[in-house]
């Protein structure tokens, strides 16, 4: 009764206010601890870190790392902050963000609006330590030289990340999709490796890819990835496509869509990556999961691990414990000793449809 009302209050406000009403009250700490109880079979060991549970909060809504302890209180497994970018920027005029409700998407043209990479530093070193941490990172607009951006942001989080996720796959930087082109990945990923070999952690770095790649960007992404042994790869960013929508008034909107009509063109991209790179590169699934069953769904895919944004927006602070609670579930159901048991079961399936306009 509470949540609903509290959405229909949430839902009055244009999103970003919204968002921002979100982060405050999770700040508060008066969000409800859930009481969740672990399950061993949700643990996932990959990239040599060991997720409690493969559930975790995607980019972009806690961009200035902020909450990331108390995202981690409400279930999350892991949870990823930024994008963040050297210099502060606001990003593109407002309004920005767009609920398409009808459809349980969102489009966003934020540009990355972040508070830079100190203020975000001094958060992280001070902030009182829950759940696996990953940091999103990218180049500002105005930058004479993108990929020393995402150098420094190795230099600067290495001491408090425990993954990094290059982001080269926003719509709303211009050109930074470009960064996908074999040749420019090659380069990238060969200084952001050589800068993490430098430093005296070891953090793994995971590559995160667009949703609107043809099959030979596919082909030269995971070739690239393979050469140069990167440690996973975070599928997919929001897409440009407005493949069925039926809130044609928000659908003309200019940015990246996120939520449930992204899942089945994500889901396809995951399983084309998982069939190129083989079973021993660990792949984060994200794109329209909303319950247990989607997310399980991404796992039968190829994913080892999860990730949800718009999701938490339709259904709120409980979601993550509901989804969690589901994976054990479908475990009890299968008589799975592990929900990576579901791993790949469904990858050729997806991995030969082809994708949606
Ligand atoms: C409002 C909004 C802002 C986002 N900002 C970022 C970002 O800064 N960096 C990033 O890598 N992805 C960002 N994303 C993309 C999400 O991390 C995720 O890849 C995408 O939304 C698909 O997942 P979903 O359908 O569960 O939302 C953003 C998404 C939304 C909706």
């Amino acid at each position: 009764m509470i949540e609903a009302a509290a959405r229909a209050a949430l839902f009055s406000l244009d999103p970003e206010t919204a968002h921002g009403l979100s982060i405050a009250a999770l700040k508060t700490g008066l969000v409800p601890g859930l009481g969740l109880r672990a399950d061993p079979r949700l643990r996932v060991q990959v990239a040599g870190l060991d997720f409690p549970n493969p559930l975790g909060m995607a980019a972009g809504f806690d961009k200035n790392a902020e909450v990331a302890s108390e995202l981690s209180r409400l279930g999350f497994g892991f949870v990823e902050v930024g994008t963040l970018t050297p210099k502060p920027q606001t990003g593109n005029p407002k309004p920005r963000i767009f609920r398409l409700v009808r459809d349980e998407a969102v489009i966003n043209r934020l540009g990355f609006n972040n508070s830079g990479h100190a203020e975000a530093l001094r958060r992280l070193t001070t902030r009182t330590k829950a759940g696996l941490l990953g940091v999103n990172i990218g180049a500002n607009k105005d930058s004479p030289d993108r990929i020393n951006d995402y150098v420094d942001g190795i230099r600067v989080f290495a001491h408090v990340a425990d993954y990094f996720t290059v982001n080269v796959s926003s719509p709303n930087t211009p050109g930074l999709r470009s960064l996908q082109s074999r040749e420019s990945l090659a380069d990238l990923l060969a200084r952001v490796l050589a800068v993490r070999d430098a430093q005296d952690r070891r953090v793994p770095v995971f590559l995160k890819i667009a949703p609107d790649l043809a099959e030979p960007d596919l082909d030269g992404i995971a070739a690239e990835c393979l050469a140069q042994q990167i440690d996973g790869l975070v599928v997919t960013n929001t897409t440009l496509s407005r493949h069925g929508l039926t809130d044609l008034n928000s659908a003309s909107e200019a940015g990246g869509l996120s939520g449930k009509p992204l899942f089945e063109r994500s889901t396809i991209v995951l399983a084309k990556m998982r069939q190129r790179l083989g079973p021993g590169v660990p792949l984060i699934g994200v794109g329209g999961i909303g319950d247990a069953e989607t997310a399980a769904e991404k796992i039968r895919a190829g994913a080892d691990l999860v990730q949800l944004y718009t999701g938490f927006i339709y259904g709120g602070p409980r979601l993550p414990s509901r989804i969690l609670r589901g994976l054990s579930k479908i475990c009890d159901r299968e008589g799975l000793a592990t929900v990576l048991a579901l791993r790949d079961t469904r990858t050729a399936d997806y991995a030969g449809r082809p994708l949606p306009a």
